[in-house]
């Protein structure tokens, strides 16, 4: 990484948001869901599959939480109506959890409701470890009522993970399996990049044993090698497993597993509430720090 690119990175909390936008603009659909929309169709037309976020989390107030309800409503309404292969993720915490978990889970339920009424699919998100055991808890519980609807997601760098998945795989599980993205304590998650690609890989064999349907959400080359060795092996039909990448990252690589005839999903985020999930992207990945400088100095 060069000097221009770690001065960007550490500082980039300073940028006026309007030229953070300028790298922010790779890695979501834009503000609106219409922006959304087109951007799923345009996937689509290429037989790339999507799931649609309204980006936003930490909120306050369950007004913001039930706003947010809304705006997930009208995301499976736009998949319906413009026929979009398409399902729809949810951050937890901007459905209420942080603030009680019963109202939250009352939330999801409507949210997912709807999406069952329509024969869509929510797949609810991982946050950070304060609220693992919850997630997993509303998940299982929302599950009872819809068990075709809701998926999970887990994260290998938890030490956790694979007793998770073991106790999971009992009841069916419907995964989307990544590294993780949060900063944990050393206690509860690998930090060895080794160890995760490991955890990762010994937690998709062990999904896939117990039959279960897995999203194989990475960008990393060892681990989407790692994935197709072990599907031969086992000699899976496609529609048992997905790959899943994030809007933006890699279409080399997106393209390829398109082209070898693999399910793929692309997370595409939109909203108002760009900037936080726009500052994580940069800074798990500073070589972006470029589509900056390009934005600023207009070499584009
Ligand atoms: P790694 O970080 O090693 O990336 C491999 C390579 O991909 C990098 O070297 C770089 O070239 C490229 N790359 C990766 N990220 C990039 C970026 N942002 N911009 C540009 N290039 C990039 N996490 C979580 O905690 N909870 C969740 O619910 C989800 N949900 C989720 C959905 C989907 C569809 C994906 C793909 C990922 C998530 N994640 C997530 C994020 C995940 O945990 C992880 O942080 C990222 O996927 C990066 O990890 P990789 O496996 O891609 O490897």
């Amino acid at each position: 990484m060069n000097f221009l690119n770690q001065l960007i990175v550490r500082f980039v909390k300073l940028l006026p948001k309007p030229v953070v936008y300028l790298f922010a603009k790779k890695y979501i659909a834009g503000k609106k869901l219409e922006d959304a929309v087109r951007v799923v169709k345009e996937l689509n037309q290429k037989n790339i599959m999507a799931t649609m976020d309204v980006l936003g989390e930490a909120i306050s107030t369950k007004e913001e939480a039930l706003a947010a309800k809304e705006e997930c409503f009208e995301v499976l309404d736009a998949i319906k109506n413009n026929n979009l292969n398409a399902n729809l993720s949810i951050k937890p915490t901007q459905l209420g959890l942080s603030i009680d978990v019963n109202f939250a889970f009352d939330t999801i339920l409507e949210v997912v409701k709807k999406a069952a009424s329509f024969g869509n699919f929510v797949r609810i998100d991982m946050e950070d470890s304060p609220y693992t055991d919850k997630t997993i808890d509303l998940y299982r519980k929302i599950k009872a009522h819809y068990p075709n609807n809701v998926g999970i997601v887990v994260q290998a760098y938890l030490k956790r993970t694979m007793d998770d998945v073991i106790a999971l795989n009992k009841e069916g599980g419907h995964y989307r399996l990544c590294k993780g993205i949060y900063v944990e304590p050393a206690e509860i998650a690998y930090k060895d990049r080794e160890r995760v690609r490991k955890n990762f890989l010994d937690v998709l064999k062990r999904m896939l044993d117990d039959g279960n349907y897995v999203g194989i959400a990475t960008h990393d080359d060892p681990l989407v090698e790692g994935a197709y060795k072990l599907l031969e092996e086992k000699n899976l039909s496609k529609d048992k497993y997905e790959f899943q990448m994030l809007y933006g990252v890699k279409e080399n690589m997106r393209d390829k597993i398109n082209a070898d005839g693999h399910r793929l999903r692309i997370y595409v985020p939109y909203g108002e509430q760009w900037y936080a999930y726009s500052v994580r992207r940069l800074q798990e990945n500073p070589q972006v720090a470029w589509y900056i400088t390009k934005a600023v100095l207009k070499l584009d």
